[in-house]
């Protein structure tokens, strides 16, 4: 089968590489009809390269048809159409049980420290073959898969793999008070929803990236916009749109690949330029995460207020502003979207016909999966009006 798989830094190809076959009783092989491209592979594409190893398939929001089935899958058979969480959770362990589905103690990479595997994404999270492909091992799929009716488009449905239940879950964590104001740093995919979704429940929106074409989309779905290109200083400004106080929750939607801190951009682009075998233990335990988001997000929240962080962060030894959280009492959380959690709050918003979270304007690009490293390309520089990408394998 054809897959995108990772080469170096900024090196995506698509190659021939062997088909996925049923290995364990619990697998399934799903023929994948439409695979995205997500904020979180332009981490691997750019700074996480000492985790990957060349001929790494990338991908992890996929849905298609599956195709065949393990002897213990019962819940999903050849024919259904699927939806594919990007993490990979057993259903019944402990952390399952507490439908923290991210943290999944059968899938957990314990070699690395970390949670649950997701589907391409690094050996920190299993090197698991992703999904950027044209057919996928599900492994844990008598629990995994989400079944979706046949008929609507797929935009309708493949959010739910990643962008749908991120963007719900760091609204949710967020904590807006009623009648409150979200502030959210980053507009790409993860931002854009989640400025829907607390749109939908009711919230004020202040949204805030760099990129006019981002902006735009926001203020489209209701949102205000403050463009940090040309804003000084972006906290005053939320805290003027806010009676100067800060916005009661902040949604920190941009991550590591933050524009606005030049000594971490250089710290950064060196590892990136290292021997993986050097690269790996300064990029986990130095500190090259680029903070500057994080920072502003700090400032800009009201005290006592709420920040949600979804965007991924990958260093250990950061500066955090320790001080200035604690001081001003903010709760923070984050972590990895328990997909399955949300399913149920958002599959009647996405079966809805009125599409009430706007999921069918938010991809700007279909592209077939032969052309994925120019997907990769556009979708990093934020070309061609780029928001979101999916492919057609
Ligand atoms: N927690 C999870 O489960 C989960 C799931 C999916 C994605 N993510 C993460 O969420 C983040 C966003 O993903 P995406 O697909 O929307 O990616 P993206 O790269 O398209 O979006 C990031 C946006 O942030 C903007 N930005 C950069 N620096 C900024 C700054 N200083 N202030 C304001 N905006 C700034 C960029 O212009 C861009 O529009 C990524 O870090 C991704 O890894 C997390
Ligand atoms: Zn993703
Ligand atoms: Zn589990």
């Amino acid at each position: 089968m054809k897959a995108l798989t990772w080469h170096g830094k900024r090196d995506v190809r698509v190659e021939e590489v062997p088909d996925p076959m049923i290995k364990e009783p619990d697998d399934a092989v799903v023929r994948l009809t439409t695979t995205a491209i997500c904020g979180s592979d332009l981490h691997l594409y750019e700074v996480l390269g000492p985790f990957m190893e060349r001929g790494d398939i990338l991908g992890h929001e996929p849905m298609g048809i599956v195709e065949e089935v393990g002897a213990d899958v019962t819940h999903v058979r050849p024919g259904d159409r699927v939806v594919i969480p990007f993490n990979i959770a057993c259903g019944h362990c402990v952390m399952c049980g507490m439908r923290l589905y991210a943290q999944c103690e059968t899938t957990q990479v314990r070699e690395y420290g970390m949670g649950a595997a997701l589907f391409g994404y690094t050996k920190l999270y299993g090197q698991v073959p992703g999904a950027q492909a044209e057919y996928l091992r599900v492994p844990q799929a008598q629990f995994g898969p989400i079944k979706v009716p046949h008929g609507p488009e797929d935009e309708r449905f493949v959010y739910l793999s990643d962008v749908l239940p991120t963007s719900w879950q760091a609204v949710r964590y967020a904590d807006i008070p009623d009648g409150g104001t979200v502030a959210i740093f980053g507009l790409g995919p993860i931002g854009q929803m989640s400025a829907r979704i607390a749109r939908h429940l009711g919230h004020r929106v202040i949204g805030v990236d760099g990129v006019p074409e981002r902006l735009e989309m926001a203020r489209r779905h209701g949102a205000e916009v403050i463009d940090a290109s040309v804003t000084g200083d972006v906290p005053e400004a939320v805290r003027e749109l806010t009676g100067g106080r800060g916005a009661d929750a902040v949604i920190d939607a941009v991550g590591m690949e933050a524009h606005g801190s030049p000594v971490a951009k250089l710290a950064q682009t060196v590892t990136g330029a290292l021997p993986g075998v050097i690269a790996a233990p300064l990029m986990s335990s130095a500190g090259v995460d680029r903070l500057a988001a994080l920072n502003q997000a700090v400032e800009a929240v009201r005290r006592g207020g709420t920040i949600s962080v979804v965007g991924v962060y990958g260093g250990m030894a950061d500066p955090m502003p320790m001080l200035r959280m604690f001081d001003k009492g903010v709760t923070m959380r984050m972590g990895q979207a328990h997909v399955k959690r949300w399913i149920d709050d958002l599959m009647p918003l996405v079966t809805d016909e009125s599409d009430p979270l706007g999921v069918m304007d938010l991809a700007t690009h279909r592209l077939p999966l032969e052309r994925a490293a120019e997907g990769y390309e556009i979708f990093q520089k934020k070309r061609d009006g780029a928001v979101k990408v999916l492919l057609t394998p």
